[in-house]
């Protein structure tokens, strides 16, 4: 896909790796100026470099000092920001339990970034925007915040509050310039999950079958699949959609789909 985003400059949170990576590359291949933001701030340059005309930043989303002075940071040396990709967003590792089990602390670690730090970077970058009177704010939130699973209580409910504040802030701001939507995942092959979806022993790839047999499209997506789609909500083409949230996630959401029933 083509678009024009020659002059936009495009701040994306945890654009060092995985789809926020991919993400930063396609607004850059597009024309945009891009910021690549992540907490990992040596894998943030190591991207950066690999991107012609960006710029790696330090910020942890949950810092709501870390996360002003990012943003304060940009306008200084770029003047404006036109599309912010909130992107980054943490999951239960491998030690998942129900909701009577789940810990405090690991609610809150979960929620810090995937909720109340996709809140804080809407929040500072939505006052430029406003100055500019325009703007696009793109939600990554996921398909678990559509259709809940077991076992990811913090997740499943952060990345459902990621999808409705994306309707209250398209309601709120979109009269003033700036559109709001969201982007929900399914399954996507990254380094952290490609051990698991191209499993070599038999017992992964029995667990890999199953974790896919929900899907109708029958396979994991690909980053440069979710990347499009961003790329689509920054295009000054879709000028006229707000507050969405689109699943990318070959049918997942769709229905109960099960293979072989
Ligand atoms: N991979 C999937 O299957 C999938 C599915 C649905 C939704 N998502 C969502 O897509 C987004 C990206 O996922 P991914 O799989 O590429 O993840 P990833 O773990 O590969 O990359 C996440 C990036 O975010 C950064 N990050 C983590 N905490 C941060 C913080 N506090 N502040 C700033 N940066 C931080 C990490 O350093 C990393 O660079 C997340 O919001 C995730 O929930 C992913």
């Amino acid at each position: 896909m083509k678009i024009d985003l020659n002059g936009k400059v495009a701040l994306v949170t945890g654009g060092a790796m995985g789809i926020g990576r991919k993400i930063a590359e396609l607004l850059a291949e597009n024309g945009a100026k891009v910021v690549v933001a992540d907490i990992n701030e040596a894998a943030a340059r190591e991207t950066s470099a690999s991107i012609p005309g960006s710029k790696a930043l330090r910020m942890d989303v949950a810092s709501a000092d870390e996360v002003a002075a990012a943003v304060d940071s940009i306008v200084r040396d770029w003047g404006r920001i036109d599309i912010l990709v909130n992107n980054a967003g943490i999951n239960t590792g491998k030690n998942r339990v129900t909701i009577d089990q789940f810990s405090v602390e690991e609610w809150d670690r979960i929620m810090s970034v995937d909720l109340r730090g996709l809140f804080l970077v809407s929040r500072s970058v939505a006052a430029v925007m406003l100055r500019q009177s325009s703007g696009r704010i793109i939600n990554i939130s996921s398909v678990l915040g559509v259709v809940p699973a077991r076992l990811q209580c913090a997740y499943t409910t952060a990345k459902a509050g990621v999808a409705h504040l994306t309707r209250t802030m398209a309601i709120e701001l979109g009269d003033r310039g700036i559109l709001t939507n969201a982007i929900a995942p399914g399954s996507v092959v990254t380094a952290g999950t490609k051990a698991l979806f191209y499993a070599k022993d038999a017992f992964q790839a029995e667990k890999a079958k199953r974790m896919l047999a929900h899907i109708p499209l029958g396979r994991a997506g690909e980053v440069e699949e979710i990347a499009n789609a961003v790329l689509f909500f920054a295009a000054p083409e879709s000028s006229y959609i707000n507050g969405q949230v689109l699943c990318v996630d070959g049918g997942w959401a769709a229905g109960g789909f099960l293979r072989d029933f």
